[in-house]
C-alpha cells in the first residue's frame, strides 16, 4: 500500500502538504503500529500511522497551559486541586500534581477511585454521594484512602454517611458544598450550611474538612469584568459561610472552587484552592469568554487537544466528508486546525462535512485535525490521548476514567 496521507499543515500560511518528515521513513503496517504503542516504542512514528478517529495532544501547549496555572497559583498564593472530569487521564494528573497541584477533583466515585489507585493523594469528590452503592464506596474509598475527602448539601446525606463509615470502622473527609449559582447541587448559604456543617462535625465517623463552591455560571461568562462580578456574586456568600463555621469553632482547610474562566479572580474573594479543569486543553467555546486585558479570546491557556480525521469522501466542490462525526465528539465542533476559513458544517453519527469557498484543496485522504467545541464529552468517547511533539507522536496515555472503571 503506497497511498501516504497528506495532513493540513500546521504552519500559519494553513497550506495542505505532504509530510516531507515522514515520507523518509519506512511505512509500518496497522499492526506493526499497535504493537509498538504496547510496548511503548514509539520511534518514528507520526500521525499518519494512527487509525481516525484519534485524540491528538499537543504536548508542547499542554505543558505550557499546565505551567502557567503552577506559576499563577505559586504567584498569588492559592493552591490548584485541578478537576478531572475533562480528561480522566491519571497522566494528565501526575503532571499537575509535579508542577505543585495538591490533588485532584474528581465528578464520578469512579474516577475518584481511579485515580487514588493511581497513587494521586488528596483526591476531592466534588459531587454528593447518594445511593447505597456510592455511600458505600466513599466509605471504602476513605478507609483505602485517608487524604481522600467528599462533599455534602443534604443532612439525609450525613445520617448515611456516618453509618457506612461506621459499619467499615473508618472516618470520612467531608466537606459543605454551597450553592454558589447552580441550581444543580448545593446547600444554602449561611445558617442551612453552617447547620449542616457542626451535623457533619459532631458525627463520630466524619470529619468536617471545609466548604466548596462551585460557580459553574461564572465560568464561561463573556468579558472579564463581567466574570468577576459573577464570581463575586456567588463565591462571597460562600466564603462568609466558611467564616461563620470558623467563628462557631469549625477547622475550616479547605475553601475550595473556581475555574478556568475565574483562575485569576477568585484568590480576591477567599478562595484557598481552585478546581480548574479544562485549561488544560482548552476548547473552542472557552477561548471565546474574553481576557483580562480585554481581548474578545482567552489567550491565557492554549488549545492543546484536536481530533485526527480522515478525509473519506470527496465527490463535491469545495466539500469534503471526514470520518469525525457526532459519536467522535458529540458536540458539533467549529474549528479547522490550520484553516480558519474552513467550516465544519454538519454532524452526522459517522461523518462531518468540511467546506470552504477558496485556499487550498483537502483531497480524499488526507489527514485533518479538528478542535472540539467541548472537552468532556469529545473525551469521553475515546480510550488514548496520543501525545504529539511537532509531527511525532511520543507518548500515549489511556484515558482510564472511561476504560478502567468497572462502574461510573
Ligand atoms: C464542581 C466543578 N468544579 C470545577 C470544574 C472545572 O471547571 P473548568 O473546566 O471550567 O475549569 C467543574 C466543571 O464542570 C465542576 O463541575
Amino acid at each position: 500500500m503506497n497511498s501516504r496521507r497528506r495532513f493540513l499543515s500546521l504552519t500559519a500560511a494553513g497550506a495542505v502538504a505532504s509530510s516531507a518528515w515522514a515520507a523518509r521513513r519506512a511505512e509500518l503496517r496497522f499492526n506493526e503500529v499497535e504493537a509498538r504503542i504496547a510496548r511503548r516504542d514509539f520511534r518514528d512514528l507520526t500521525r499518519e500511522d494512527l487509525g481516525t478517529p484519534a485524540l491528538i495532544l499537543d504536548e508542547e501547549i499542554f505543558n505550557r497551559n499546565i505551567r502557567h496555572m503552577a506559576e499563577h497559583s505559586k504567584s498569588v498564593g492559592i493552591n490548584v486541586r485541578p478537576h478531572v472530569k475533562i480528561h480522566k487521564c491519571p497522566e494528565v494528573s501526575k503532571r499537575q500534581v509535579a508542577l505543585g497541584a495538591i490533588g485532584v477533583c474528581c465528578a464520578t466515585i469512579a474516577e475518584a477511585e481511579l485515580f487514588s489507585a493511581s497513587g494521586i493523594k488528596g483526591v476531592l469528590w466534588t459531587c454528593q454521594p447518594a445511593g447505597r452503592n456510592k455511600i458505600q464506596r466513599t466509605a471504602d474509598l476513605a478507609k483505602k484512602d485517608p487524604t481522600f475527602r467528599a462533599v455534602v448539601d443534604d443532612p439525609r446525606t450525613v445520617d448515611l454517611l456516618e453509618e457506612a463509615a461506621a459499619a467499615v470502622n473508618t472516618k470520612v473527609n467531608v466537606v459543605v458544598d454551597c450553592w454558589a449559582g447552580l441550581e444543580r447541587h448545593g446547600c444554602p448559604t449561611g445558617e442551612p450550611a453552617l447547620a449542616l456543617a457542626k451535623k457533619v462535625d459532631q458525627a463520630k465517623h466524619l470529619k468536617f474538612a471545609g466548604v466548596m463552591g462551585y460557580s459553574g455560571a461564572a465560568s464561561h461568562t463573556k468579558g472579564w469584568e463581567n466574570r468577576r462580578k459573577k464570581s463575586q456574586e456567588h463565591v462571597v456568600p460562600m466564603v462568609a459561610t466558611a467564616e461563620m463555621c470558623r467563628k462557631a469553632g469549625l477547622n475550616v482547610e479547605i475553601i475550595t472552587g473556581g475555574s478556568t474562566g475565574t483562575y485569576n479572580i477568585d484568590k480576591e474573594f477567599g478562595l484557598t484552592e481552585l478546581q480548574a479543569g479544562s485549561f488544560v486543553f482548552m476548547d473552542t467555546a472557552y477561548i471565546k469568554i474574553g481576557n483580562k486585558s480585554g481581548d474578545a479570546m482567552y489567550s491565557d491557556f492554549g488549545t492543546a487537544l484536536t481530533v485526527l480525521t480522515t478525509v473519506i469522501s470527496r465527490n463535491h466542490r469545495n466539500i469534503a466528508s471526514i470520518d469525525a462525526g457526532n459519536k467522535a465528539m458529540l458536540k458539533p465542533t467549529d474549528a479547522v486546525k490550520g484553516r480558519p476559513d474552513v467550516v465544519v458544517k454538519n454532524q452526522g453519527a459517522e461523518y462531518g462535512l468540511l467546506t470552504w469557498t477558496s485556499g487550498p484543496e483537502i483531497g480524499l485522504g488526507d489527514l485533518v485535525e479538528i478542535y472540539p467545541s467541548n472537552l468532556d464529552m469529545s473525551v469521553n468517547v475515546y480510550d488514548r490521548i496520543y501525545v504529539a511533539r511537532g509531527e511525532k507522536i511520543v507518548d500515549m496515555w489511556p484515558i482510564m476514567g472511561r476504560a478502567g472503571a468497572p462502574q461510573r
